[in-house]
C-alpha cells in the first residue's frame, strides 16, 4: 500500500463545499467532479480526527428512514452525526406511519419542521425524489433500487487512500447491472476514473443511466459494460462486486444463483488483474456466492476500510449539506 497524499483542503475547495449547504444528496449526478473532490478531501480530515468529537453539526438532528434492511447505514449515520455533535432519530417502515399510506409529500412536510436533514433508504428512487421536492432539509440517499451514492462516496475515499489517485485507475465491477453499478459508473464519470461493468446479459445497468453517466463523464473516461468475465479483468486495479440478488429481489434468488454463477470474484479471476488489484464489496457479502471466502479474507484490510469509510465520507456529506466544513477545517 502506497501512503496517503497528505489532505489538504484548498480555500477555493472549502468555498465550494460551504456553497453546498442545503444541498440534497441523491445521486452522483447532481454533483460536480470539483464538489465531490473536495467531499472527498473533507472526509480525509474528518478520517484524521476520528477519535476527537466536535461540535460542528451541534443540536443538529437527522432523521433515518429505513423501509429497507440496514447494518452499515444505519450504525453509520447515528454514530457519525453523534461525533459531529448531533443526534438521529431512527423511523422504520414498520413503527411509523410509512406503511399505512402516509403521503411522502406528508411525510418531508413534517419531517422538515423537525429535524435539520433526512437520512433515506428505501425502494422507488422517485420517492427519494419526491421526498426532496417536498422537504425544506437536506435529503441524503442511503440506497435506493437505482442508486447508493454514500457507498460509492466511501468507495472513491478507499482507492484514493490506497492507490494515490482516482483519475486513470480502472475498475472493474463484477455482478449485477444494479444500485451499485449504477453509482459506480457516475463516480468514474465524475473522478476519470475507468470503470468496466462486467454482467450477464439481461442484466445490464440502465442504458438511460449509463448515457447518463457517459455525458457527465471526464474527458478520456471510459465507461463499458462487458458480458466475458475473465477477459474484462486484464489489468484491473480494483475489482468490485456486489450480492447477485439485492434487497426486495429475494424470489429472485434462485434463478439469480443459476444466471450469475461464473459472475464471482475468486484466485483465477484475480490472476488476470493487475498485480496488487484492490478488491471491494459494499457488503453484506455472500462467500461462495459473487465472492469466495479466500478472495474475501486476503482483501479483508481494504473491504472493511471501505466499511469504515463510510462514517468518514458520509460525515463530509452531512458537514456541508447541514453545517459547514468550516467549522472542522479552518
Ligand atoms: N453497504 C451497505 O449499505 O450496508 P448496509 O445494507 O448494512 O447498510
Ligand atoms: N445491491 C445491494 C446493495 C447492498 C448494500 C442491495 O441493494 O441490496
Amino acid at each position: 500500500m502506497q501512503p496517503s497524499p497528505e489532505i489538504i483542503l484548498t480555500s477555493e475547495q472549502l468555498r465550494l463545499l460551504d456553497a453546498l449547504h442545503g444541498r440534497d444528496f441523491l445521486c452522483l449526478h447532481d454533483y460536480s467532479p470539483e464538489e465531490i473532490a473536495g467531499l472527498l478531501a473533507l472526509a480525509g480530515v474528518l478520517k484524521k480526527t476520528k477519535t476527537k468529537r466536535c461540535n460542528a453539526l451541534a443540536n443538529k438532528q437527522l432523521a433515518c428512514i429505513f423501509t429497507k434492511p440496514s447494518t452499515r447505514t444505519r450504525v453509520s449515520f447515528e454514530v457519525g452525526i453523534k461525533k459531529l455533535g448531533g443526534s438521529a432519530v431512527i423511523l422504520s417502515a414498520t413503527d411509523s406511519q410509512i406503511n399505512r399510506g402516509e403521503p411522502i409529500a406528508d411525510m418531508a412536510r413534517v419531517l422538515s419542521r423537525y429535524v435539520d436533514g433526512i437520512m433515506i433508504r428505501t425502494f422507488a428512487h422517485s420517492d427519494v425524489e419526491e421526498l426532496a421536492e417536498y422537504s425544506t432539509v437536506p435529503v441524503i440517499n442511503g440506497l435506493t433500487d437505482d442508486f447508493h451514492p454514500c457507498q460509492v462516496m466511501a468507495d472513491l475515499l478507499t482507492i484514493q487512500e490506497r492507490l494515490g489517485q482516482l483519475a486513470g485507475k480502472h475498475l472493474v465491477y463484477i455482478g449485477d447491472g444494479n444500485n451499485m453499478a449504477h453509482s459506480l459508473l457516475f463516480a468514474g464519470a465524475k473522478t476519470g476514473m475507468h470503470v468496466t461493468i462486467c454482467c450477464p446479459v439481461g442484466y445490464a445497468p440502465s442504458s438511460e443511466i449509463l448515457r447518463q453517466a457517459q455525458e457527465d463523464a471526464l474527458p478520456g473516461t471510459k465507461l463499458e459494460i462487458r458480458h466475458d468475465d475473465l477477459a474484462a479483468v486484464a489489468g484491473a486495479d480494483v475489482l468490485y462486486t456486489d450480492v447477485w440478488a439485492s434487497m426486495g429481489q429475494e424470489e429472485e434468488k434462485e434463478v439469480r444463483s443459476k444466471v450469475f454463477a461464473r459472475y464471482q470474484i475468486n484466485q483465477d479471476v484475480l490472476a488476470q488483474a493487475a498485480p496488487d488489484c484492490m478488491v471491494l464489496h459494499c457488503l453484506p457479502a455472500h462467500r461462495g456466492e459473487e465472492i469466495t471466502a479466500d478472495v474475501l479474507e486476503a482483501h479483508a484490510d481494504e473491504i472493511f476500510d471501505q466499511a469504515e469509510n463510510r462514517l468518514h465520507a458520509q460525515n463530509a456529506i452531512m458537514l456541508a449539506l447541514m453545517g459547514s466544513p468550516y467549522a472542522v477545517v479552518a
